[in-house]
């Protein structure tokens, strides 16, 4: 299951480098996951030198409960004490471009920091969700942040019917220079786009779904549980 390969993941890259960077997703699916890394497998996961990033974020009141860093902060910064400056979140600013220009300098100075370049090389593992429409963290199909090149944040205005319309998310350049990406989907809901994406002969759509673009640098692992697979709950 996902969270004993991120335990395994987590440690190996912590025991090469002294630490470990992970970025977390929001949404739905991912809550039982990072509940279970702070209870069951708080005493299995390095903690103690881990930085948490966000992949993604709404553009949604402070104290909304829609903020993906909500979720982060119910389940894993509270509950695991963690010190603000393991925990990288896109901050509250005038702007949603305001935002994400400042979690962008907030990136690029710990990759400095930290001798991890400046091509956006700074992530070990990525959770990332999925949605029926096939984006991932907040890359919609569609969307000019899918474009990027040089910038590692985009703000993005999701296609019509999309709720919350504004997000803030990282770029592909950051996404495909994360050593491992992993995908949780769950439930018959999601099942179409798994089928889209991972059954038959896998051919890239055209244009491809936003995350049939996204591919670790050293790995990309889907976990599914049955009804995202079969399609029946
Ligand atoms: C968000 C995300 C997003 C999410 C998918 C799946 O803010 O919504 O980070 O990319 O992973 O939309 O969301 P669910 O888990 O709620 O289905």
């Amino acid at each position: 299951m996902m969270a004993d390969t991120l335990v395994r993941l987590s440690n190996q890259a912590a025991g090469a480098a002294g630490f470990v960077t992970l970025a977390l997703s929001g949404g739905a699916t991912p809550r039982r996951l990072y509940t279970l890394l702070a209870t069951a497998y708080r005493s299995r996961f390095p903690w103690d030198r881990t930085f948490i990033f966000q992949v993604d974020e709404r553009w949604v009141p402070w104290d909304s409960p829609d903020r993906n860093a909500r979720l982060i902060r119910e389940t894993l910064i509270r509950p695991l004490k963690l010190p603000s400056e393991r925990v990288m979140l896109f901050p509250p600013a005038a702007s949603p471009e305001a935002s994400a220009r400042e979690y962008e300098s907030t990136l690029r100075a710990f990759a400095a920091g930290h001798g991890l370049g400046d091509k956006g090389a700074f992530l070990d593992i990525a959770v990332l969700g999925v949605g029926r429409d096939g984006h991932t963290a907040s890359l919609f199909p569609g969307t000019p942040a899918l474009a990027a090149e040089s910038a590692w944040t985009a703000v993005v205005h999701a296609p019509a019917g999309v709720t919350p319309p504004i997000r803030l998310t990282l770029t592909l350049p950051v996404l495909n220079r994360t050593r491992q990406v992993l995908i949780l989907a769950m439930g018959a809901r999601k099942h179409a786009v798994v089928r889209r994406v991972l059954h038959g002969d896998s051919k890239l759509e055209d244009p491809p779904l936003p995350v049939q673009r996204v591919r670790g640098r050293e790995g990309t692992a889907w976990f599914l549980d049955r009804a995202a697979w079969e399609g029946a709950d």
